[in-house]
């Protein structure tokens, strides 16, 4: 890919314009985080599930089916969360599910401080710190609750592009930050949570077989997710 290709363009920009293709693309980074769920699966049923950077409400609808109690979805994007709206209009007209709009890495407001489980997939690579996110995060948990976080694994971070869309033959590239093991235990120690426990998947061979695209990383580490509790 030339550079000339590439056109960067910030990340709330970036997400309105790219939410409506978002589902519709062959995206090998949500379809590692969906095979890693597939075979570890979160303790989300009868759960109080917080979705921090739900996106089109994919992860949203996983929970839902899986049995959460109630999922409540944030992002900043206006656009990703009208899809998401559509996606989910049947369970939030039941009341199972709401979306707000929340920049996490600001204060948050009217967000709610009980939950059992929090996700976060394919959100923190956009901010330069974690730090600040993972504080606002455990305030809004239950003690003893689950944080899940799935990322875009910082050795494939430092080699290529992050978060990314290509329409009309353009590649536009959204801000990308690596943040390192180190980096997430620190803040989530400072943030009252537990040690976390780390799991990468690697392009291996039954990975790429999976997910054709990661043939060109073969041996890599693509994704890093770590699981850590709120201490109680
Ligand atoms: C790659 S998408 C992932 C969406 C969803 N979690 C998924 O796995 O499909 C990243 C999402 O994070 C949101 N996001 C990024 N930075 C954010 C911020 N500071 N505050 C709220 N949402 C943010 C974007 O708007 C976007 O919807």
């Amino acid at each position: 890919m030339k550079p000339s290709d590439i056109i960067e363009i910030d990340t709330s920009g970036g997400y309105d314009a790219w939410a409506a293709g978002y589902d519709a693309q062959d995206n090998p980074m949500i379809a590692a985080v969906e095979r890693h769920l597939d075979t570890h699966r979160l303790p989300v049923a009868g759960a109080r599930v917080l979705d921090i950077g739900c996106g089109t409400g994919r992860t949203i609808a996983r929970t839902l089916t899986e049995g959460a109690a109630f999922v409540l979805g944030i992002d900043a994007s206006p656009k990703m969360l009208a899809r998401a709206a559509e996606r989910l209009a049947v369970p939030i007209a039941a009341g199972r599910t709401a979306l707000m709009q929340i920049d996490i890495a600001r204060p948050w407001s009217g967000v709610p401080a009980d939950f059992d489980l929090a996700v976060i997939t394919l959100v923190l690579e956009h901010s330069a710190t974690v730090s600040p996110i993972l504080d606002h995060v455990a305030r809004h948990l239950a003690p003893g609750a689950l944080l899940f976080i799935a990322e875009i694994h910082p050795d494939m971070l430092r080699t290529d592009l992050g978060g990314h869309f290509e329409r009309d033959g353009v590649t536009y590239s959204l801000p990308s930050y690596v943040h390192d093991r180190e980096e997430f235990g620190s803040a989530l120690a400072a943030a009252g949570g537990d040690a976390p426990m780390f799991d990468e998947v690697r392009a291996d061979a039954a990975t790429i077989a999976a997910i054709p695209k990661f043939a060109k990383r073969q041996g890599d580490g693509v994704l890093l997710t770590l699981r850590a509790r709120r201490r109680a």
